[in-house]
């Protein structure tokens, strides 16, 4: 197993392909040490596991048609403009007869198919998708291909799992929360699903035992349930966590489920289902303390919104998209509001189109039930087209950094000063500490030719107590450390052992540039997290030693220092600034790759140093081993900040469709930092804050989320199910693939519209030759106002928007013309905006991007 820490993913993906020729499929968005799932697509036996789909419509599709009679809600392209209800009905006895006739359906095909032949049947899958997973040989999967009933069979894959102070970061006590009626009613009646390693029932973030006037509430329309099991005991769910299954069939199948790793139950044996899911919707107020150390208290940012859990991804070894499937199904067929996926393929889906894979088929029949989908973009940046998230009707979230700091630092006797990292108190206030590096501090029998890594401190066995006794022990930070074959865990409790007052790891130069997370620790200590600082500490260090002059031997350490505490936080950083491992746009279209007329982060939001509730059972974090809280990074903790606030946005309005609900995020967010300056990104892993540049439209997406502006967004962008379909439809060659997926024929649908057709609040379009028209339709959702539009074009581009200022009543609707000239060739990417700009305060932010340009 290869750990890789801090690296970037990329760099870990490009170890897999280099070195083992394996496929990594979906990944974990969490920056920390994972592990490459490298050998779990290889089928067991000849045998593999299949996602077979049939011609016949599922559930969900039955019930549109239903609702959409009894609704009078209209077909076609008027579709745009108006907002779906969501179609949230009581599941009534009927659907899960339906379901259960749809599974007997599949057995019995299954059974005609493979007369007395050995299969196993994982999932029947009704709600979203009518299908089943099953374990057959190639022959046999072959044959169930060419039934007359089954549209499609594609082999599963595998996949990986990838706050105290955001809510203040994000303006929500005095804006969104205040909006709501104050965080004791923030989110109230939303249910937001989580499809993940599944969560800690224990934690007090997600009790509802809360002694306020406002009990929780019971949710109104979920109808799902909590399994009971020995580790997930009747009574883990309440009217906080609401739902709670595990879905493992498919890694059970293959006998790749180890008991003694995780839990076949919800209950979360790894951390990341936890952290994720009290981001979004953890109780307010609950205190957190790491470390024997009281950060402040955490709250999630929808804190009274109701959680339900859909396990589908396991400890160390990550998941199958069929497992996954199964859980959006359910969670769909369970009417949630929202889902939320810190999960994305690392690799990009094979065929006509990156859209047509089984989890985004199965999100846009979700979509189509009036859910609002969640995905984290991936930590693959920072690189072009590092996009692990693909289609339209996915709101895809990229990390940026906040504005807290700890910052600790170590003060030497020469009076210099060097900053450093760690969530660590400082030494006695006024007292210099004698410094003594672990090389110096060995057992007489222990010479560093016996043990090259004596110096990372991990064995106190090997020093000598009476030398490192009241001392500050210097330990050596070396790129074991990232990847996981040492711990600063480990060198504190040797510390600990020799009673040394306190530890200092300078950094060794092979692990120079790369960001490091505060890490707690339990004594005085710090990481000097720069070569050139630590270069100036040993210098120091080695200046003071005095030796004997005939023997060399050291007779006197003579450096002294002290340590200032990294517990006490700051706000002075410049933020946000986009993540260098936040996965950056284009989005791919396909595997050539071509780049698709869709942008792609949708947004970005904190995902840098996020506290947040763990389970003190995890393993999943060294660091954060039996601690109730752990400070998270990477995309997979932005896209939950996004799914609380998205739920702030159902509870105002509940008639949003989820197209509606991106719209309101993505024309209101902002394109400034703190220092109001324009937001940056950081373009490498290695020294990160030393390249940057500000961010485009492939970083940020719209910008950075504004949730108080987001609750009144003025001007709404709409775009249906059948616009998505024809967005599809226009794939050139896509017909086949939109019939086995979807069960529905493109010469139903317009396929002659381009990706930039869509009414999205975005334009995007890979390559402009010579002129394209575009249009976008808006509707009011706020009083009458009149909004005047300016713009800026893309290098090589002029732009011309029509009308340039137009009055727009309460519910009317606005199309705006936008033509584009190409004026130079160029096939770097351009970006500029349109803006309207309201009369009463709305100001509607729309980016641009342009690739390729082609000239007369
Ligand atoms: C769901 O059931 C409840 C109680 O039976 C009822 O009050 C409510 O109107 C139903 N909702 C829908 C959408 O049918
Ligand atoms: C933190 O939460 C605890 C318990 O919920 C409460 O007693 C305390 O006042 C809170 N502290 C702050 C600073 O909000
Ligand atoms: C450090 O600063 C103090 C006070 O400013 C001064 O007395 C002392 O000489 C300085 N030491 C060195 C090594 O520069
Ligand atoms: C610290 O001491 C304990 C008890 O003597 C021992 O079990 C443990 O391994 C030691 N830890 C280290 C890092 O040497
Ligand atoms: C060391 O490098 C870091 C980043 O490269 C920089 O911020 C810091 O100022 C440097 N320190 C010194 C003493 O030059
Ligand atoms: C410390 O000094 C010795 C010689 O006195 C030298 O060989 C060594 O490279 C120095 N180490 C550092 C880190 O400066
Ligand atoms: C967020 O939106 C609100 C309301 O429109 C505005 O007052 C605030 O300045 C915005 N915040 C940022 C950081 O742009
Ligand atoms: C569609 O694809 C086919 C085959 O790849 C190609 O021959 C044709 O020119 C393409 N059509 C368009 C409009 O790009
Ligand atoms: C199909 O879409 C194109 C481009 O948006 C539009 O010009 C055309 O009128 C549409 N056709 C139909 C039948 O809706
Ligand atoms: C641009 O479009 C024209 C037709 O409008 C076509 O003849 C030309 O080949 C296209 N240029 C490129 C580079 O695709
Ligand atoms: C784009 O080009 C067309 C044809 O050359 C011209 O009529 C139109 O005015 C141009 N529009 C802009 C915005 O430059
Ligand atoms: C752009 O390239 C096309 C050929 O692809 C050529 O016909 C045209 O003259 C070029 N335009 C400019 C402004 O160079």
């Amino acid at each position: 197993m290869f750990g890789v820490g801090l690296l970037s993913k990329t760099q870990m993906d490009n170890t897999c392909e280099a070195h083992l020729g394996v496929l990594c499929f979906l990944g974990m968005l969490l920056i920390m040490p994972s592990s490459c799932q490298d050998d779990l697509d290889a089928a067991t036996s000849g045998s593999a596991v299949y996602i077979v789909t049939l011609r016949q419509a599922p559930i969900s599709h039955y019930q549109d048609e239903l609702t959409r009679v009894g609704n009078h809600f209209r077909h076609g392209a008027s579709g745009r403009t108006r907002f779906q209800k969501p179609r949230h009905q009581n599941v009534t006895k009927t659907d899960n007869r339906h379901g259960f006739n749809i599974a007997q359906v599949h057995d019995s095909l299954l059974k005609k198919v493979f007369k007395g032949e050995k299969y196993i049947k994982l999932y029947s899958y009704h709600y979203l998708i009518n299908g089943f997973s099953v374990l057959v040989t190639q022959q046999q999967a072959e044959r169930l291909s060419r039934r007359r009933e089954v549209s499609n069979v594609v082999l599963d894959f595998s996949v990986r799992t990838a706050t105290t102070h955001t809510p203040q970061f994000l303006g929500l006590p005095q804006g969104a929360w205040f909006q709501s009626g104050g965080f004791e009613t923030a989110g109230e009646g939303i249910t937001i699903a989580f499809v993940d390693t599944g969560i800690d029932p224990t934690h007090p973030s997600f009790s509802d035992n809360d002694k306020s006037e406002h009990p929780f509430q019971v949710s109104p329309h979920f109808s799902g349930t909590c399994e009971v099991t020995p580790d997930f005991p009747s009574g883990s769910c309440n009217r906080k966590l609401v739902g709670a299954r595990h879905f493992a069939a498919s890694l059970i199948t293959r006998g790749m489920f180890d008991s003694t790793e995780d839990c076949a139950s919800p209950f979360d044996g790894d951390g990341h289902g936890t952290n994720i899911a009290s981001i979004a919707a953890g109780n307010h107020g609950t205190p957190v303390v790491v470390a024997g150390h009281y950060f402040g208290n955490a709250s999630g940012m929808a804190p009274r919104s109701h959680i339900a859990v859909y396990k589908a991804l396991y400890k160390e070894f990550g998941g199958f998209a069929a497992d996954v499937v199964a859980a959006i199904d359910q969670a769909a067929q369970d009417k949630v509001d929202i889902i939320c996926l810190s999960i994305t393929p690392n690799r990009l889906p094979s065929g006509i189109a990156t859209f047509f894979n089984p989890i985004d088929m199965a999100l846009l029949s979700a979509t189509k039930a009036g859910i609002f989908v969640v995905q984290a973009a991936g930590n693959t940046g920072p690189s072009p087209m590092s996009m692990s998230s693909f289609s339209p009707w996915i709101f895809t979230i990229g990390a940026t950094s906040h504005d807290r700091v700890y910052r600790n630092s170590i003060f030497l006797g020469n009076n210099v000063t060097i900053l450093g990292v760690g969530l660590a108190p400082g030494t006695s206030e006024n007292t210099m500490y004698k410094l003594i590096h672990a090389h110096h501090a060995l057992n007489n029998d222990i010479t560093v030719d016996d043990d090259m890594y004596v110096g990372e401190c991990q064995d106190a066995s090997k020093f000598n107590k009476d030398l490192v006794q009241g001392n500050l022990l210097m330990c050596s930070y070396t790129v074991r450390f990232v990847l996981g074959l040492s711990s600063i865990n480990q060198a504190i409790e040797t510390a600990m052992n020799l009673s040394a007052a306190g530890v200092v790891f300078p950094m060794n130069p092979s692990v120079d540039g790369f960001q490091l997370n505060p890490t707690p620790m339990k004594m005085p200590g710090i990481i000097i997290p720069f070569a050139n600082d630590s270069k100036i500490l040993l210098e120091y260090y080695n200046s003071s030693l005095e030796k004997d002059a005939t023997s060399k031997k050291i007779v006197k350490l003579g450096a002294v220092a002290s340590i200032n505490g990294g517990f006490t936080e700051s706000y002075s950083n410049v933020a946000p600034k986009v993540m260098y491992y936040s996965a950056r746009g284009p989005d791919p279209e396909n595997s050539i790759p071509n780049e698709a007329d869709i942008l792609k982060p949708n947004l970005v939001a904190p995902g840098s140093f996020i506290w947040a509730a763990w389970s003190s059972v995890a393993t999943d974090s060294d660091e954060f081993l039996g601690e109730n809280f752990a400070m998270m990074s990477g995309t997979s903790m932005a896209a939950p900040h996004v799914a609380g606030l998205a739920a702030l946005i159902k509870q105002k309005f509940p008639n949003l469709s989820p197209a509606a609900i991106g719209s309101a995020l993505s024309t209101t967010a902002s394109l400034y930092d703190n220092s109001a300056k324009p937001i940056m990104a950081q373009r490498s892993y290695a020294s990160p804050d030393l390249n940057q540049s500000p961010a485009t439209p492939f970083d940020m997406g719209s910008g950075f989320v504004n949730a108080t502006a987001a609750l009144n967004p003025g001007l709404l962008f709409d775009s249906s199910y059948d616009d998505y379909m024809s967005f599809l439809c226009g794939i050139n060659g896509s017909a086949s693939a939109v019939l086995s997926y979807t069960g529905q024929n493109c010469l139903v649908f317009n396929s002659t519209e381009y990706g930039s057709d869509l009414n999205l609040p975005s334009i995007t379009i890979a390559r402009l030759n010579q002129s394209r028209v575009v249009q976008r339709t808006i509707q009011n959702i706020a009083e009458s106002e009149t909004y005047s539009v300016g713009w800026s074009s893309p290098y090589g581009v002029s732009v011309k928007v029509t009308p340039t200022r137009f009055s727009i009543d309460k519910g009317e609707t606005q199309v705006l013309s936008v033509i584009f000239n190409a004026t130079t060739n160029s096939s770097i990417a351009s970006f500029g905006r349109i803006g309207l700009f309201g009369n009463q305060g709305h100001v509607v932010n729309i980016p641009v991007s342009i690739i390729v340009k082609i000239s007369l």
